[in-house]
């Protein structure tokens, strides 16, 4: 049998020096260690990630008699966790598959998230709503009911998330996305002040960044990396967030404010955080938690479902003026920066 598989493979592109042939064929023993439960049984029905409605809940039922009330123990305090998974309900792997989104063009299914894989494994990070001795509650996800659960790892976003990574046809996809900027973006006095801050001491583009993002489209999107906070919005650029607020056409940057928590930015083993010196450094200029610096000085201007929420906004309703004056246009502001 070792010998039939080894025959299939193509010994001529392997560099001799680095083939080491395995005394034994490796076996590989994985068992579930418990199962989704969830209301949703069909899988075409389910988004191909965990995205939906913030309400949703389910629950991750680890097997008794195995120890795990103890193996979950340290886990409450995790936003997110890692669910490693099988997809028990797939058919057969294929090389190349059709994703979902864009144009109709195959790609090797190793450059995808779909489950037609030679090994059927997902990967998932839920949000973690509470733990309750062998049970998870979680939020929304994209695993079926009854789906196999292989493993569990906290969500370390200093180890995890790595946002300016390129993402190869992913990327492209996005950017063939309509790009023609379309609402006018202006600068509080605020956020004009740690931008400069950013440019000047640190040669970071930030708001340039996020301000040509906001101009072509700012409602909530988890690839854009736009997301609400309270009454106002926040996009995520690179390690850092920009606080705005949108009415009708108009998004409005209000305040900048780094993406790590101080804890992290100070941690001496974190030391890889991207723009952790001038994380640390805007902290020590800023140092107010945005939403309590918002609360205190100015009322919100998009209340969420609003016809201002960009979540709303239409291409339609959009008239060509608006289309042609887009773009980042500083704008006085009584705020004065600290
Ligand atoms: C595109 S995959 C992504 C899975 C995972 N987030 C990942 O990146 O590895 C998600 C889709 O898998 C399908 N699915 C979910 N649970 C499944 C299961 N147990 N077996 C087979 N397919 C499943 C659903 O159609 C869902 O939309």
């Amino acid at each position: 049998m070792k010998d039939e598989l080894l025959g299939k493979l193509d010994r001529e592109s392997r560099p001799a020096a680095t083939w080491i042939e395995p005394a034994h064929e490796p076996v590989l023993r994985a068992e579930p260690i418990g199962f989704l439960r969830s209301g949703k049984r069909s899988k075409f029905s389910l988004p191909h990630q965990p995205v939906g409605d913030a309400d949703e809940r389910n629950v991750v039922e680890l097997l008794p008699g195995r120890q795990f009330e103890q193996a979950l123990l340290d886990l409450q305090g995790f936003d997110r966790i890692w669910l490693v998974w099988w997809f028990h309900r797939h058919g057969n792997w294929k090389p190349q598959v059709l994703p979902p989104r864009g144009r109709k063009q195959k790609r090797g299914v190793f450059a995808t998230r779909s489950p037609h894989r030679p090994n059927p494994i997902g990967i998932t990070p839920v949000r973690l709503v509470r733990v309750e001795k062998r049970r998870l509650v979680v939020g929304e996800v994209d695993l079926v009911d009854g789906t196999p659960i292989l493993d569990i790892k906290p969500y370390v976003p200093a180890l995890d998330a790595f946002p300016e990574s390129k993402a190869g046809w992913v990327d492209e996809l996005e950017r063939a996305q309509d790009d023609a900027p379309r609402f006018q973006v202006s600068v509080s006095a605020l956020a004009e002040a740690q931008a400069a801050f950013l440019e000047d001491g640190w040669a970071l583009d930030v708001l340039d960044r996020a301000a040509r993002r906001l101009a072509v489209d700012p409602s909530p999107h988890r690839t854009r990396r736009i997301r609400r906070h309270g009454s106002e919005f926040l996009i995520a650029c690179g390690a850092w967030r920009v606080f705005f607020t949108v009415a009708g056409r108009l998004v409005e940057v209000l305040r900048m404010a780094p993406g790590y928590p101080h804890a992290y930015l100070v941690d001496p083993k974190l030391t890889r955080i991207a723009d952790r010196h001038a994380q640390i450094a805007f902290s020590a200029r800023w140092p107010d938690p945005p939403t309590a610096r918002r609360r205190k000085g100015r009322s919100a201007k998009s209340p969420p479902g609003s016809s201002a929420d960009p979540a709303r906004a239409t291409t339609s309703s959009m008239g060509s003026a608006a289309r042609a004056s887009a773009g980042r246009t500083p704008r006085p502001s009584t705020e004065k920066p600290r």
